[in-house]
């Protein structure tokens, strides 16, 4: 697959650095106290409305989510229909430097997939730590090559 990678958020165009600042600031909601690894999601939506998602853990591990999937269900909660345009994703660790983006985890991939398909439009990644290098990725699916997905249930 191809991406594309920044040194920094400084090279970022203004609305994809603003987006990842916005995800940076969005780990100050997240409630990760067992993992005390906080990720924060921020998405630019096809109306201009942003939408965001934190990870949310709980004393029962597997009950948790993640910030994506967060992201996801607000968004089409708050705005069923409409596409996601742009989503960036940061994070803030207590035990690990966040210099260098990282990559949403399988089950948010096929969460991902999933959206992008009921809108049939590509969603932009943005991917960051607070600090380094910035990843983007022009559309979720080149993350999930050979998904499994709701033709094969009859849906779409
Ligand atoms: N986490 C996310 O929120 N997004 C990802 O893509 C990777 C992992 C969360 C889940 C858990 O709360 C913590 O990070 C450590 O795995």
């Amino acid at each position: 697959m191809s991406y594309e990678i920044y040194d920094s958020i400084d090279e970022l165009s203004n609305e994809d650095a603003f987006l990842l600042k916005q995800a940076g600031e969005a780990t100050k909601n997240a409630y990760a106290p067992y993992s005390n690894f906080f990720v924060g999601a921020a998405a630019r939506m096809g109306n201009g409305e942003l939408v965001y998602g934190t990870n949310q853990e709980n004393a029962s591990y597997p009950a948790g989510i993640c910030a994506e999937r967060v992201l996801l269900s607000t968004a089409s909660s708050l705005h069923p229909g409409i596409p996601i345009k742009t989503i960036a994703i940061s994070y803030r660790s207590m035990d690990t430097p966040s210099d260098h983006p990282v990559a949403p985890c399988g089950i948010c991939r096929q969460s991902l997939q999933e959206f992008r398909e009921r809108v049939k439009l590509p969603i932009r990644l943005v991917l960051g730590g607070l600090t380094g290098n910035v990843y983007v990725i022009d559309d979720a699916a080149l993350l999930m090559p050979f998904s499994f997905d709701g033709k094969e249930l009859g849906g779409f």
